[in-house]
């Protein structure tokens, strides 16, 4: 599938990646709906691979298209087939911990090669880092992450000018460098006159009460410290902040629809959207719960996932609604919130449910 942002090597402008160190995929889906306008790059964090892996990069695949895709599985081992797991769930990039045998560089190497994908060196923890970056020229390897790694940072590690002179060592000997470890947008200027190719923030994104803002900032922080156009602010009638127009029901039912859901009650079929005889009136969406699960357990464990919110009730034992007409203030992202966090309830309550495409299509009808 083609991106709209390729990973040329003629870039000086650094991409911003999106670190998505999440233990489930429904926050990460969520994440990646509000912040999609600002990033260039949706990771899918290590612990979310170990949590999810390829269940999280499909659902990821399935709504952000356009994006470019990094599974960070830091393999140690079996690389050609870890790489191809990532790639075949529709990943871009997928990273090697750089303390694994050359002959598992090889191997994912060579099938990211196969399959005109990128394979790249994770430094974490790698002590002689120019000497195995010479090994891994010669195999032809051409990116690596430089990281200074969480517990590193817990452990009051800071950056460095030992950090900036091997990261110039990597880039002059030809590497792409990415950049990241408890980067924000006050600690880019320490990187400024360093050319490299991706700065990845994930907790000063994620975790701030608006992460499109944040990472907003930190993009027009990147285009001033190594130039590129900033982001201009968001207009009032478009994406995140945009108010719920009248496609919001349309994109829950399509959405559940998609999910594998019935909209039927009491055994009587719904004639479409479009009819004058639909089960679902007004902003309303009435679902039928699949076997085995009672209406209250499944607004019950929506709940967990999205909040307590008229937006989703209890129609009868085995019938709910969900209804984005009683979200106050709602935006788009928030209807898809909705949409997902009841996707993955039903997931938690035994059901298969195929969220990815639900969401999907709700994105396609709101145009997120
Ligand atoms: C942890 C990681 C993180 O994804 C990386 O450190 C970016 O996250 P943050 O910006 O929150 O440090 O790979 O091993």
């Amino acid at each position: 599938m083609a991106r709209s942002i390729s990973l040329d090597g003629s870039r000086s402008v650094p991409l911003l990646q999106i670190a998505m160190d999440y233990i489930s995929v429904a926050p990460a889906l969520a994440m990646a709906v509000k912040v999609a306008d600002e990033i260039d790059i949706i990771e899918i964090g290590t612990p979310l691979c170990k949590a999810a892996g390829l269940d999280a990069i499909r659902s990821m695949r399935e709504i952000c298209p356009d994006k470019l895709i990094l599974a960070d599985f830091k393999t140690p081992d079996v690389g050609g087939l870890e790489a191809k797991m990532a790639f075949d769930a529709g990943a871009d990039m997928m990273t090697v911990i750089g303390g694994a045998p050359l002959a598992t560089v090889q191997q994912a190497l060579d099938e990211a090669n196969r399959r005109g994908k990128e394979m790249l060196m994770e430094l974490t923890g790698v002590r002689d880092i120019i000497a195995r970056a010479k090994e891994w020229r010669d195999m032809g390897v051409e990116r690596m992450v430089y990281h200074r790694g969480w517990d590193e940072q817990d452990a009051a590690r800071q950056w460095n000018e030992n950090d900036k002179d091997t990261i110039r060592q990597l880039i002059d000997m030809g590497f792409k460098v990415t950049v990241t470890g408890g980067l924000n947008a006050e600690l880019l200027p320490f990187f400024q006159d360093l050319p490299v190719s991706i700065v990845i923030c994930g907790r000063s994104i994620r975790e701030t009460p608006d992460p499109a803002a944040s990472a907003r900032e930190v993009r027009n922080t990147i285009a001033r410290l190594w130039g590129g156009s900033p982001t201009p602010p968001p207009s009032s009638g478009s994406n995140g902040s945009s108010p719920l127009n009248n496609t919001a029901p349309m994109a829950i039912r399509y959405g559940v629809s998609e999910m594998g859901l019935m909209m039927t009650v009491d055994g009587r079929e719904c004639p479409g959207c479009d009819s004058p005889k639909r089960l679902c009136q007004g902003t309303q969406t009435t679902i039928h719960c699949p076997a085995g699960v009672s209406a209250d357990n499944v607004v019950r464990t929506i709940g967990q996932f999205f909040g307590q919110s008229n937006a989703v009730g209890r129609v009868s034992g085995d019938v709910f609604f969900l209804d984005p007409g009683q979200l106050p203030g709602a935006s788009p992202h928030r209807v898809i919130e909705l949409l997902t966090a009841t996707g993955h309830a039903l997931r938690q309550l035994g059901c298969q449910v195929d969220v990815g495409a639900g969401i999907a299509v709700a994105n396609q009808i709101m145009s997120i």
